[in-house]
């Protein structure tokens, strides 16, 4: 695709510029070669940088950011999207997964507590699961967590935290399962 159409796409569904014109140049180019988990491994630490650039948190995560959720870039080839997530008020996610895409959730502002959960079927309880935590971690300003296809895990924040979520592809448009850890219930999001 030629640098122009790109830049045009990109322009198109946002504002793209300086670092996050390059980090979605240089994703687009790891991503274009190394589809999948294995590429979105390679991208996380150039997410991480970008997170951690002062002039890219002022301008998308900063305090005049309006919150809410806002998609800064979509790749017209490979599809994947760069989200800023502007959060208000704090917010504890339910255990889910991301379907058959990968997930990096890169933190600018604030931090976000982490749970990886170990979702097993209940054979003794069919079509229920077994949600186990198996992993606690807080994300802070500059770090990222990574979550492949299919992975579960699940969030919490306070008020105030801002990050940057980079998916394989629209999460919208794919099927995502969410788990009640107390009941062992999955509910499938379907587009
Ligand atoms: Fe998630």
């Amino acid at each position: 695709m030629s640098e122009l159409r790109q830049v045009a796409d990109a322009v198109a569904v946002g504002t793209v510029g300086g670092k996050l014109k390059k980090f979605c140049e240089e994703a687009h180019a790891i991503l274009a070669a190394s589809p999948g988990s294995e590429g979105a491994r390679r991208v996380k630490p150039l997410l991480e940088a970008l997170v951690a650039a002062p002039d890219f948190v002022a301008e998308h995560c900063g305090p005049d950011a309006k919150p809410g959720l806002h998609l800064l870039y979509e790749d017209p080839d490979l599809g994947f999207q760069v989200l800023a997530h502007v959060n208000d008020k704090g917010r504890v996610s339910p255990p889910h997964n991301h379907g058959a895409s990968w997930a990096i959730y890169a933190q600018a502002v604030g931090y976000t507590d982490m749970t990886e959960w170990a979702c097993t079927p209940d054979p003794a309880n069919p079509p229920r699961y077994e949600v186990k935590p198996a992993t606690k971690y807080r994300v802070n300003p500059g770090e990222a967590g990574i979550y492949a296809d299919g992975a579960v895990h699940s969030i919490d924040y306070q008020g105030g935290s801002r990050f940057v979520r980079v998916t394989g592809t629209n999460l919208d448009k794919i099927e995502r399962t969410f788990f009640n850890p107390a009941t062992g219930e999955s509910r499938v999001v379907t587009p």
